[in-house]
């Protein structure tokens, strides 16, 4: 039998083939696995089920690469564990938490389906046994970066790979964070809401592979924070309650916007797809505001991003750039590799970086780009220092991902987080 790096042992014959036991207790189990953001361009907001998070309306999405933004969980069952327990960036959590509750509920319940039909893992960890979950997102859950939607997609896939369930799992997702489940492919990916009352057929596809449209960039402008924006859960109750504009939206015109926006991608016309993105956050920000007291996500810097955009586009007399905008100020841009140089530019011009220069744009690499007067003079934006903290560049990526290397579980072979290493 192959043995992997650092003395673990692979569970022979096991339906979860990435399962490691550690090396000092043969009775814990831990998997380790890393999940994506996704960004919508056709947007969920507001659902039919509170309980079972089911969706007034479907949704499409681009999954974020990982190199630049991704979750990292490990799910380690023992025997001798007492109770579930869970850390996330290093810190005890709740293991009570409803939304928590209701992944692990959903997992053991397919878990024991598996096993009851005869075609599950002969051999341990067995549904009974308690789990310890750590998780850790590689960037600041505090900007606003959709971590949850990362996050339960992360723990449904750890948790499944843990427990030996396959096949999709839209349905232990989706009840941690909706777009969550958005989150459990990579490329382009869309929820469809289904129709049946207890959501069986609400689940999550895959347009288009990761590798369909390369020249795909995505920009993540964080804009520095003015409050703290009402959370999603809370802001669809009251949107679903009040705005007659929401329940028009997902009724008479999401199901056109969807299919619309598939054939964008399908056939990569980048105009097209900016445009209905740019709609279609401008539609869900309508629908905040037609929200009884009205919600808003949006800042300043955030309307002057759109400006931005707007004017670059007219100065081109084309659609080179797209923004998106969730339940936050910060925008997300989409654009072709042959127009990212120029258009990073155009944001380190509008909103110099205050401090640390060198630091305002991380992940892929952008060569610095001229801009011409007749550009900077079309825009006509008054520099506003420090109004984007910083600028991510990333583009489309994959799904999640298992970790075959025991050194990067996140807990120790006792089950508990292991110590960081000194800075
Ligand atoms: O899954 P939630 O509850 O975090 O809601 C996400 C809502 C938006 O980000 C605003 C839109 C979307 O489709 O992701």
């Amino acid at each position: 039998m192959e043995r992997p790096p650092g003395g673990s042992r692979r569970i022979r014959g096991g339906a979860a083939p990435d399962c490691w036991t550690m090396p000092s207790d043969e009775s814990l189990v831990a998997v380790t696995c890393t999940a994506p953001v996704n960004i919508a361009v056709i947007k969920y907001w507001g659902k039919r089920d509170e309980q079972l998070i089911l969706p007034l309306n479907s949704s499409l999405s681009i999954t974020v690469h990982q190199d630049q933004l991704r979750t990292t969980t490990t799910a380690a069952i023992s025997k001798d564990f007492t109770e579930d327990r869970v850390w996330l960036n290093g810190r005890e959590e709740d293991v009570r938490q409803p939304r928590l509750q209701a992944c692990l509920r959903e997992i053991r319940r397919l878990a024991r389906k598996r096993r009851s039909t005869g075609d599950g893992d002969p051999l341990p960890p067995s549904v009974s046994d308690r789990v310890h979950v750590a998780s850790v997102n590689n960037f600041p859950t505090a900007a606003g970066l959709a971590s949850s939607a990362a996050g339960f997609a992360c723990l449904a896939y750890t948790l499944a790979r843990a427990y030996g369930v396959e096949g999709d799992l839209s349905e232990v997702a989706r009840r941690g964070s909706g777009s969550a489940c958005r989150s459990l492919y990579g490329g382009f990916v869309e929820w469809q809401m289904g129709q049946q009352a207890d959501g069986k057929d609400s689940v999550a596809r895959q347009v288009a592979p990761e590798s369909h449209w390369p020249q795909l960039r995505v920009l993540i402008l964080v804009v520095s924070a003015e409050q703290k924006p009402m959370g999603s859960t809370a802001g669809m109750q009251t949107s679903v309650q009040t705005s007659a504009l929401l329940k028009f939206r997902a009724e008479a015109l999401v199901p056109a916007r969807m299919v619309e926006m598939a054939r964008c991608i399908q056939e990569r016309d980048f105009p097209g797809f900016a445009e209905l993105t740019m709609k279609d956050s401008n539609q869900f920000h309508a629908t905040c505001l037609d929200t009884f007291p009205p919600i808003s996500y949006l800042s300043d810097t955030s309307r002057r991003v759109m400006q931005l955009v707007h004017r670059f586009n007219a100065h081109y007399g084309q659609t080179k750039v797209a923004y998106t905008f969730d339940a936050g100020p910060n925008a997300v841009l989409f654009t072709l590799d042959d127009t990212m140089a120029e258009f990073v530019a155009v944001v380190r011009h509008t909103f110099p970086p205050e401090a640390d220069g060198d630091k305002f744009l991380k992940g892929l690499p952008v060569t610095p780009a001229p801009i011409s007067d007749e550009l900077k003079a079309t825009l006509a934006m008054e520099p506003v220092p420090g109004g984007v903290q910083y600028v991510i560049a990333t583009q489309v990526g994959p799904g999640p991902q298992v970790l075959d290397d025991p050194d990067a579980h996140l807990l120790g072979p006792d089950g508990l987080p292991k110590p960081k290493p000194a800075a």
